[in-house]
């Protein structure tokens, strides 16, 4: 990877930053010169499906980070808290001046069922964090981007099943279109502010989101512990390209681009990383 300053002197607010993808996009941007500003729900999210992240998790980021030569200012806050995201927002924004950059990656897997037998608490769970959280993390921020009158880039991660839809994922499918559509809106709104809005659609990615136990039942039902060993030539078949998923670091590359100025007119575009899993 370069480290040729594609984001010099910008400051990027990134959520889910405790591991998997945004740690490697915090890592990822700071090696390229910006500074992040970077928070974490740090513990269990209810209905979210996978194991969770903790303050040692977001503490390692931290250290990824400044090894590379970056600042850091990291906070807990859950993202469907509007006014703890906001105080982490402002106490990075205190330190580092400005914001150039929002990465809204933070989401949960949700429990799998049938759309139509999900449970009203998984479903609003699901909501909550994929697509309320993703406005919220915005929201805090276009403000001062817009005060700032230089422009921006707003990126927000969607997944290849706001492009395509499988089954017994209904609630994280609606919330991942829900997130094209903010988008499209946050596009349209602050073009006159020269802020870019883009989303990102990866398709399967090693992270603990994908690699845990429920995630393998949803693929082998018939096993009563399915191993990674027993799912990964079913991953593989989802992609075109024959590999089983992405790495996080091919969703950071896209994630470096959009909020460089070498994508200075791209906007309103939804990016699939997937593997040409959307098309197959
Ligand atoms: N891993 C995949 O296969 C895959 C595929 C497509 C899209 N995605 C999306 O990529 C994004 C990143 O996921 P990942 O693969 O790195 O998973 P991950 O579980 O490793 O990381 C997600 C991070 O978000 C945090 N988080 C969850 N809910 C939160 C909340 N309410 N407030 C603040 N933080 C919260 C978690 O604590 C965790 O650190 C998610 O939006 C996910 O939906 C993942």
């Amino acid at each position: 990877m370069s480290n040729g300053g594609r984001v010099q002197g910008k400051v990027a607010f990134i959520s889910g930053a405790a591991r998997g993808q945004g740690r490697s996009h915090a890592v990822g941007l700071a090696r390229e010169g910006a500074d992040v500003i970077a928070f974490d729900v740090c513990g269990p999210v209810e209905y979210s499906g996978v194991p969770a992240a903790s303050a040692d998790d977001l503490a390692e980021t931290v250290e990824l980070v400044e090894k590379v030569g970056g600042r850091i200012v990291a906070g807990q806050a859950d993202a469907r808290d509007v006014d703890a995201v906001r105080e982490v927002f402002e106490r990075g924004v205190g330190q580092f001046g400005r914001v150039d950059v929002v990465v809204a990656n933070a989401g949960i897997q949700g429990l799998a069922s049938a759309t139509a037998d999900d449970s009203e608490d998984n479903w609003r769970a699901v909501l909550d964090t994929n697509l309320t959280g993703v406005w919220n993390t915005a929201r805090v921020a276009v403000p001062r981007m817009v005060a700032q009158g230089e422009g921006g880039a707003i990126l927000l991660v969607s997944s290849s099943l706001a492009l395509k839809a499988a089954p017994n994922f209904g609630a994280y499918s609606a919330a991942k279109h829900g997130v094209v559509g903010l988008m499209r809106s946050f596009a349209v709104e602050l073009a006159q502010h020269s802020i870019r809005a883009n989303s990102i659609h990866p398709t399967t990615v090693p992270t603990p989101l994908l690699l845990n136990e429920n995630n393998w039942r949803i693929f082998r039902p018939d096993l009563e512990k399915p191993q990674l060993d027993d799912v990964i030539d079913l991953y593989r078949g989802i992609n075109l390209l024959p590999v089983p998923w992405v790495e996080s670091e091919d969703i950071t590359h896209a994630v470096v681009y959009l909020a460089s100025d070498e994508a200075r007119y791209v906007t309103g575009v939804a990016l699939p990383v997937d593997a040409g899993m959307s098309i197959k």
